[in-house]
């Protein structure tokens, strides 16, 4: 399957979401800050991995997959637009772009954060009860607390943080997410995706870790350095450069061999793969660290 299709769907679903808060008379800047928020710039990983596990289970309702694809992302939107803000990380620059804060304001921001995250719920509360309610208990778990990002970013007010911990919660969450909705979605049992998931979440971490401490701003679209500004425990104060590298090729390699066996496995398996290969930072920048 060419993920320019997956793609599609997910832009698709989307613009469908986002659309619906254009309905009646909604206050102008708040609904062109959530369009801003949704709107195209990001990886679309988590959706992308959604639709990769829902087409590796038979995918038997797509308009289910897409619209739990869309509400995955238009959570990761929203923790992108509450985490930029000035009582998170405070950063001027998102996915190319200026900050929902900083180009609409900061009420507008934590509204948008909000107003996202209900749609999200409201979007899958439209699918057939059957389908919906798993994936909206599975979506609220990883997105509140403890199991998912609001205990992740609350990790970053204790005094110890623990790590594994950490990182499970503020990003594997919602890549568990990602694999146990599309199964859901397409009708399967979730539990035996939930290490595919939280495999490609702690490998994403890592390479995140590792953008942050060797690529820039122009590259990233967002700051860089942040977690040595904000003295956030990550793997590459944890591991050196090298060693981040090498635990994140030792984690996506366990990645693939816990894809489930199913009907896509061999796929689904290819996907995985094209990642990886995406989120190893290139020698070329593995050479330079701190320069
Ligand atoms: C950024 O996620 C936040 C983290 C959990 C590290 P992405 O790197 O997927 O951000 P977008 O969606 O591509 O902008
Ligand atoms: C963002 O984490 C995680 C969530 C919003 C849940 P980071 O603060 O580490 O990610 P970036 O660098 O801003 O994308
Ligand atoms: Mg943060
Ligand atoms: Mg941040």
């Amino acid at each position: 399957m060419p993920l320019s299709v997956f793609s599609q769907r997910i832009e698709a679903a989307m613009t469908a979401a986002v659309s619906t808060t254009q309905n009646g008379t909604p206050p102008d800047q708040l609904t062109r800050a959530v369009a801003y928020a949704a709107a195209p710039g990001g990886a679309r990983i988590r959706p992308t991995i959604l639709l990769s596990v829902a087409m590796a289970c038979g995918d038997d309702r797509p308009d289910v997959s897409n619209a739990a694809a869309a509400a995955l992302e238009l959570i990761h939107c929203a923790s992108l637009v509450h985490d930029d803000m000035p009582c998170f990380d405070d950063a001027d620059i998102r996915r190319g772009k200026p900050t929902v804060h900083l180009a609409f304001s900061e009420p507008l921001a934590l509204l948008t954060g909000d107003s996202l995250i209900v749609l999200a719920f409201d979007h899958l509360a439209q699918q057939d009860a059957d389908r919906a309610l798993p994936l909206i208990r599975h979506l609220a778990t990883r997105t509140g607390t403890p199991f998912g990002i609001c205990a992740g970013q609350g990790w970053e007010s204790e005094r110890d943080i623990n790590l594994s911990a950490y990182h499970r919660a503020k990003t594997g969450a919602l890549f568990i997410a990602a694999t146990q909705m599309g199964a859901i979605a397409a009708g399967q049992d979730p539990e035996p995706w939930e290490e595919l998931g939280a495999r490609i979440g702690e490998a994403f971490q890592v390479a995140d870790d590792l953008r942050d401490a060797l690529y820039d701003e122009a590259e990233l679209g967002k700051p860089v350095g942040q977690d040595e500004i904000h003295n956030r425990p990550n793997a590459v104060t944890e591991l050196g450069v090298d060693g981040a590298v090498t635990r994140l090729k030792d984690i996506l390699g366990g990645a693939i061999s816990s894809i489930p066996s199913c009907h896509g496995e061999a796929a689904l398996a290819q996907l995985v793969q094209a990642t990886a290969k995406k989120l190893i930072p290139s020698s070329s920048v593995i050479r330079v660290p701190g320069e």
